[in-house]
């Protein structure tokens, strides 16, 4: 059976992590079959936007424990070179929200803070326990959090380990929408369609620039936005736009 599943709904797709056994434990055969899925998906202009999920009891519960830490040594964990995977994960262009139901945990977390929204299911649960197996966060966890919720919370939410829910982590800025768990899906999907339905090239340096915000310098994202900006009004899809705003009708982007 496959770790991950990819469900074509043009134009957005879904990826559904599998590993139910294991609270979809990010073991190294899943990660490479997610890093694989998901630059298949942004190689292809049919698909706009991708729902990254779980299952309801788990997004996931992080770094596979048993397979990948047990035996694991600095040396080991260096060879397994994690990191260049996180890092094809944070490059793919096409627009990812996660869709947390259930445990979103260490890696879980990590991995939802990789993607560009997070929504989450009334049941999600969100947190990085890695303090008590010994260790710390290890694929962007102190640096992401703290971004996000800012230093004191993601401080005592890593020192603690304490696990956060849905209503919690809306609160404090990680997830942008809770939804009801019988619908949440349904909810994330109609989100994708949405932003799968505007012009994919506004999209595309929007989400460059929202990036960039967490990255650099104000004046180095403010330069980014400018250039992007003036770079829009070369595009069909900005005439489309306007024009549909001016003639009062929907306008139908082509990513041109
Ligand atoms: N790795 C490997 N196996 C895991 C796992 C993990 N991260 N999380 C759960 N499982 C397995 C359990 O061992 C169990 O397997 P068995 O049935 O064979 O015993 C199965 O999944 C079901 O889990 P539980 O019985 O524990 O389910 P629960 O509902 O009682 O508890 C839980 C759920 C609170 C999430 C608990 O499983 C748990 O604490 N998991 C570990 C969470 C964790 O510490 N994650 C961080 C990992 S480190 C990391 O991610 C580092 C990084 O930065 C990349």
């Amino acid at each position: 059976m496959s770790n991950v599943i990819v469900t074509r709904e043009d134009p957005i797709a879904v990826v559904q992590l599998n590993r139910p056994e294991v609270l979809n434990a990010l073991s190294e055969g899943l990660l490479d079959e997610l890093v694989a899925a998901l630059e298949a998906l942004d190689s292809d202009d049919a698909v706009r936007c991708i729902v990254l999920t779980g299952n309801e009891k788990a997004f996931a519960a992080g770094a596979d424990i048993k397979t990948q830490f047990v035996e694991a040594t600095p040396i080991s964990m260096l060879k397994q070179d994690l990191t260049t995977r996180w890092e094809r994960v944070r490059k793919i262009r096409t627009p990812i929200v996660a869709a947390v139901s259930g445990y979103a945990l260490g890696g879980g977390c990590e991995l939802a803070m990789v993607c560009d929204i997070i929504v989450a299911s009334e049941t999600a649960q969100f947190g990085q326990p890695e303090i008590d197996l010994g260790i710390i966060p290890g694929a962007g966890g102190t640096q992401r959090l703290t971004r996000t919720v800012g230093k004191y919370v993601a401080m005592e939410l890593i020192l603690t380990g304490r696990r956060v829910k849905a209503d919690e982590a809306k609160a404090i800025g990680l997830v942008a929408h809770v939804y009801p768990a019988a619908t949440f899906l349904e909810d994330a999907k109609a989100l994708a369609r949405t932003i799968a339905a505007k012009p994919p090239v506004a999209v595309r340096l929007a989400t460059e620039a929202v990036d960039i915000a967490l990255n650099s310098t104000l004046d180095a994202g403010l330069e980014f936005e400018r250039r992007s900006f003036y770079l829009l009004f070369a595009t069909e899809d900005k005439q489309e736009g306007v024009d549909a705003f001016v003639n009062k009708r929907k306008p139908v982007f082509k990513g041109r």
